[in-house]
């Protein structure tokens, strides 16, 4: 399905289900496809919407660089536009954040927040200077440039590597650019995180090559209702190296939102 979000058309899928809906922001070079398995073999009958960010999958890119608040502010639009008041946003690495951006600007909008393999802080400039020397090589050498930096970083297992190698191939540069352009000019947000006060998870890999181990567990204590959930089997990308036990992590935090929407619903009939 397509709709016409701030200026562009974004793309997404929607499952039915019950309770509060649960959104799944796929990260860098990416697409929604990342949670396919998951959604159809361990979150049948969940309510999800599975949206592709701006510049990925078959949403548009268009030129410029993506904010982190400009994808926050797409997923916002796309969650009125479908009448959801309240959703539960979980982010995968660069999905985390704009989920972080979103509980931010949007905490009006969010029920709880999932932060999966991801981090809160800026880019120190280092990092910073590799992506945009990824920009001149991308002018170059095309997606490719990214492929063949970050897929080998994202599992140690060679068919999840291979396949995201593909996916990130097929990713259209301009979005890349864009996407990288908005990551590296992303303010810090570690504060943020102790103004949540929704139920939050935070997923770690304990084989990550990208984010730190340490950064997860910082993250999870200094949320104010966080919990942190190590996946000793997975990397960066638990939705293909341990989908069950990331599938536990969100349902968890699932039944948590539903509990709490439950219970404010029968305080404010009581109080009626
Ligand atoms: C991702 O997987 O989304 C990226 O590794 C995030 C990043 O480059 O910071």
């Amino acid at each position: 399905m397509k709709t016409k979000i701030n200026d562009i058309q974004i793309a997404y899928g929607r499952q039915a289900g019950s309770g509060v809906p649960l959104v799944l922001l796929h990260g860098f070079g990416l697409n929604r496809s990342i949670w396919d398995d998951l959604s159809v073999n361990y979150l049948k009958g969940i309510n999800l919407v599975v949206p592709d960010v701006r510049g990925h999958g078959e949403t548009d890119a268009n030129e410029g660089f993506y904010s982190m608040d400009l994808l926050a502010a797409d997923l916002a639009g796309l969650l009125r536009y479908l009448d959801i008041e309240k959703a539960i946003v979980c982010g995968h690495s660069m999905g985390g954040y704009i989920a972080l951006a979103f509980a931010e600007r949007y905490p009006e909008l969010l029920a709880g927040l999932g932060l999966i393999t991801t981090n809160a802080s800026s880019d120190d400039s280092q990092k910073r200077a590799g992506r945009y020397a990824q920009i001149e090589e991308i002018k170059i050498r095309g997606s490719a440039a990214v492929a063949d930096s970050l897929a080998p970083r994202l599992s140690h297992n060679s068919v999840i590597v291979e396949r995201a190698h593909r996916m990130i191939s097929k990713t259209s540069p301009i979005g890349l650019m864009g996407a990288l352009g908005g990551m590296a000019e992303r303010p810090d947000r570690s504060t943020v995180l102790e103004r949540i006060t929704q139920p939050a998870i935070v997923v770690a890999g304990v084989l990550d090559q990208i984010t730190d181990y340490e950064t997860s567990k910082e993250m999870a204590t200094a949320l104010t209702n966080g919990t942190l959930f190590s996946l000793k089997n997975a990397g960066h990308m638990p939705m293909a190296d341990a989908p069950a036990e990331l599938a536990g992590a969100l349902l968890a935090l699932k039944t948590q939102c539903d509990e709490g929407k439950a219970h404010r619903e029968s305080y404010q009939s009581n109080d009626q």
